[in-house]
Formats: structure tokens, sequence, C-alpha cells
């Protein structure tokens, strides 16, 4: 049993919770919150046999092997670091930290000191995403692809009605880019690689952070458009095309429903079975990893690669409205 500690106590903390259930092999061993009492009913909620409002305490804790991070963006580098060098494995909400520079500084400790350190990027490990890839080679030569992911957040109310909410906030690196353009930008990363150059544009709320935004990322050969937003909502589907067909993609993040299209008029679709929404993927990637002192080289590559594409995206947008 890999014993765990969750570090945050809302919703995604939940489903955490929920999908580790699934996974198998997982004691939830600890809840934290900064508040004693919110810890111990949030432990209580969840089934973790303990809880705790002293992060350090608990990390030092031998009654723990491994701890998920599900507080808000700006707090992972800090709260990973300090878990990997308390010689815990530790799965983190994505983003893993707000650049690569500060990733490679918890890669290399985690390395240091014998443990895993995951990003919990759950696009990364779904089995939609490794179809789509898989597929690549039928659609010919790739020229184009536009992934998109747009929702609007109900949250967004709040920023409009003048409240200072986490996710909008650009202190805790909250914004729609670091929310869930991410979840896009890590696909390309999956699918094609990092690219040469990036180009991005982004519209801003109350408060400075973006709330929607387009990149342009190019390669040899192949040019990549990213749109997210949290602000407005769309039903268009993301789409690659070669020179032979075009895949149709439902939903980026967690793709379910995929259409091949060839050029000589042939169609076919592929469902992939599983909910839409579920962290489980990603969590049995960790637990396997820790299980089996798997090598996590090329999950960190990709992190590593989507981070710098976040900061490349961020430069680029910051140039263009001139902040
Ligand atoms: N993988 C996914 O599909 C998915 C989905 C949603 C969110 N996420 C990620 O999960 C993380 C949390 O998102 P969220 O919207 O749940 O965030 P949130 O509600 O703003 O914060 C999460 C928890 O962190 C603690 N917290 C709040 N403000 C804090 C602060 N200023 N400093 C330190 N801790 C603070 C709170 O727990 P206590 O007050 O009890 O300490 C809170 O419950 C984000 O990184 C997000 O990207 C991932």
């Amino acid at each position: 049993m890999l014993r765990i500690a969750t570090i945050g106590t809302s919703w995604i903390t939940r489903q955490f919770a929920t999908d580790a259930g699934i996974v198998g092999g997982i004691a939830l061993a600890c809840a934290y919150s900064r508040d004693a009492a919110r810890a111990a009913e949030f432990a209580t909620a969840i089934g973790a046999a303990s809880s705790s409002d002293d992060l350090p305490g608990m990390l030092a804790s031998p009654d723990i092997d491994a701890v998920y991070v599900a507080s808000p963006n700006s707090a992972h580098f800090g709260q990973a670091l300090a878990a990997v060098e308390a010689g815990k494995h530790v799965l983190v909400e994505k983003p893993a930290a707000l650049t690569a520079a500060d990733f490679q500084v918890v890669s290399d400790a985690a390395r240091a000191h014998g443990v895993v350190a995951l990003e919990a990027m759950r696009t990364a490990y779904d089995p939609g995403l490794a179809l789509v890839g898989s597929m690549l080679g039928e659609l010919g030569v790739l020229r184009r692809a536009s992934l998109r992911y747009c929702q609007r957040s109900s949250r967004y109310d709040q920023v409009l009605a003048g409240e200072r909410v986490n996710i909008f906030d650009p202190a805790l690196g909250g914004g729609a880019l670091n929310d869930i353009g991410y979840y896009c930008v890590s696909a390309m990363v999956a699918l094609f690689g990092e690219p040469n150059q990036v180009v991005a544009r982004w519209t801003t709320v109350p408060g400075g952070a973006d709330g929607a935004g387009t990149a342009l990322a190019s390669y040899p050969g192949l040019v990549v458009d990213l749109g997210w937003s949290k602000i407005t909502a769309s039903s268009l589907a993301s789409e690659i095309e070669g020179e032979r067909g075009f895949l149709t993609i439902d939903r980026v993040h967690s793709p379910r429903a995929l259409r091949l299209t060839r050029l000589d008029g042939t169609t076919q679709t592929h469902e992939v079975p599983g909910p839409e929404f579920t962290l489980a993927f990603g969590i049995q990637r960790f637990v396997d990893l820790c299980r089996d002192g798997g090598d996590a080289t090329a999950d960190h590559a990709r992190t590593l690669g989507a981070l710098r594409v976040l900061e490349a995206i961020r430069t680029s947008a910051r140039d263009g409205d001139g902040s």
C-alpha cells in the first residue's frame, strides 16, 4: 500500500480520493489543510486516517510515503520540493510549477532523494490521447492542427462581481492559460514535441489574469493553433490535418470520440471507453512508478517541454498586450 497524504481541501482532492480508490493500492494516510478544523473535517469526508495543519510535521512523518499536492498553482513548486526533500514521492497538480526551471529543481531533487515526482496532467495519461497519437500515421504528412479547450467558468461571475478568486488571481498563478490552456499545450507537446517558435495573444479579466487566448506554434512543416478560454464556451472540436486526411477529436483534454476522415472519402470512428473526467490514469502511472522504482525521465521531459511552451506563450502574449 502506498500511504498518501493530501494537500488542499477543494473538490479536486475529493476527486483524487475517489479515483485513488478506483486505482487501488493506495491508503489515504493524512489530509492537510492550513486550518486544523478543516483538515479534520476533510479527513473524515475522504476517509483519511489522520489530519494535519502542520505541513513540515506531516512531511517528516514516517507514516506517509507520498503526497498529492492540489493547492493553488503558485504553491506547487515549494510544496513539491519540500515533499521530495523529505523523502516522499509527490504527485503534483498541473501545472507542476510555473516555470520549467522550477520543475527541473524538483526533478533533480527527486532523483537525488530516490523518489518519484510526477505532474498530475490527466491528459498525458489518458488512453484517448494515446489513441490519437497512434492514429497520426494515417494522416500522411502532418501540416496543421487546432487544439482547443474553451469552457466558461462559473467563478468568472465572481470576478465580474469584483471578488478575488484564486483561479483568476495572477499572484497565485491563476489564469486560463495555466488552467485549461495547459491541457492544449501538454497535448501538443505529447503529440508533436516542442515547437520551434510560439506567438500568442490573450484577453485579460479584471485583476489582470488572462481569461482567453490563442497561440500559434510552428514546427518544421507543421503549424498548430491553440485556443483556450475560461470566460467563453465553444462547441468546436480539435482537429489534426495531414496531407492524406484529418482527425477530429471531441475533447483534446479527454478524447472519447475520434473520427478519421481520409481524403479518399472513407471514414473511421473510434469511441474511447471511460469517464470524461478522471484522475485515475495519472494516479495509476504514479503508483506504478512508486511501486516499481520506474523511470519518469520521459514524463519529466514532457512536463519540462510543456512548461517551456507555457512560458513562451506568456512572454509573447505579454509583449502583445504591452503589460
Ligand atoms: N487535474 C485536473 O483535472 C484539475 C482540475 C481542477 C483543478 N486542478 C488543479 O488543482 C489545483 C487546485 O485547484 P483548485 O481550483 O481546487 O484551487 P483552490 O480551491 O484555490 O485551492 C485548493 C486548496 O489549496 C488551499 N489554498 C487555498 N488558497 C491557498 C493559498 N493562498 N496558499 C496555499 N494554499 C491555499 C485550500 O486548502 P486549505 O485552505 O484547506 O489549506 C484549497 O482547498 C490547481 O493547481 C489546479 O490547476 C486540476
